[in-house]
């Protein structure tokens, strides 16, 4: 896979027109653009459509379904005729509703179980409730969730950085890691609201399939040239690799 066709671009925008500005700035620059939820609610299913037309790339329908496993299941249903390459659902705290999700998407679409928020730091986890082995120790909790995921059958996780060189090691290269929670190191490592981040070079030198990269790009000077500086740090780790 080319370095491009692995950055996946969030089209956090507040309206189908700025989408679509995105869409077509980028569209030579990205793989995949990821509609979610506030794009999704404020224009609904026919921008899975203008987006794919405008944007020659695949689209990734990220609503993070979090529900009993018939509401997923009934969903994915749906979802599964969209003509979208991946879309989301919590591994949560039940193997169930992701089995219900792969029953529904029925081989039409990719299932990417989401493991922990990337936002999420081992002092919210303790205030929520969990043990604390698992607040000192993040990646003990997202490797239980990808095992969850793994069993019903999803293709791959969300996941951060820092914990793809284990997703990959326990599930082997076919089972697909998508990593947000991205910051290039030239754009001064600003956070926003992640906790866990990483730069491109390591999410790809450690088997990230795909990077999720919104804000360092959207919110630069010039968007496109932002992607470009991407794509050639991805493609200097991907040749250290094949090397
Ligand atoms: O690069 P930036 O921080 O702007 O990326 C934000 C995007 O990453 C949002 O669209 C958010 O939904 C997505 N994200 C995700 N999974 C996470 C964390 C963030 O898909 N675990």
């Amino acid at each position: 896979m080319q370095a491009k066709e692995r950055i996946i671009f969030p089209l956090d925008l507040p309206s189908f027109e700025e989408a679509n500005r995105y869409v077509r700035l980028l569209s030579d620059h990205v793989g995949m653009f990821k509609i979610g939820l506030e794009l999704f609610i404020r224009s609904g299913p026919g921008i899975i459509r203008t987006v794919a037309s405008e944007g020659g790339a695949g689209v990734f329908l990220d609503l993070k379904l979090h529900d009993i496993p018939e509401t997923v299941y009934r969903t994915v249903s749906v979802i599964a005729d969209l003509g979208v390459t991946f879309t989301t659902v919590h591994c949560g705290e039940s193997v169930k509703s992701l089995l219900a999700a792969v029953k529904g998407g029925g081989g039409k679409v990719h299932i990417l179980g989401v493991t922990i928020l990337t936002s999420v730091s081992p002092e919210d986890l303790h205030q929520s409730g969990y043990a604390k082995p698992f607040c000192s120790d993040l990646s003990g909790l997202v490797l239980k969730k990808a095992v969850m995921a793994k069993h019903a059958g999803c293709d791959g996780v969300v996941c951060s950085g820092l914990e793809v060189k284990m997703i990959k090691e326990h599930f082997g290269k076919s089972f697909i890691a998508v990593t947000p929670g991205i910051r290039p190191s030239w754009d001064g490592i600003k956070p926003d609201d992640q906790s866990r981040v990483v730069t491109p070079t390591q999410a790809i030198q450690d088997g990230a399939d795909y990077v999720v990269i919104g804000r360092p790009i959207r919110d630069a000077g010039n968007p496109a040239e932002a992607a470009r500086r991407i794509i050639g740090e991805i493609e200097e780790a991907l040749s250290r690799m094949d090397a």
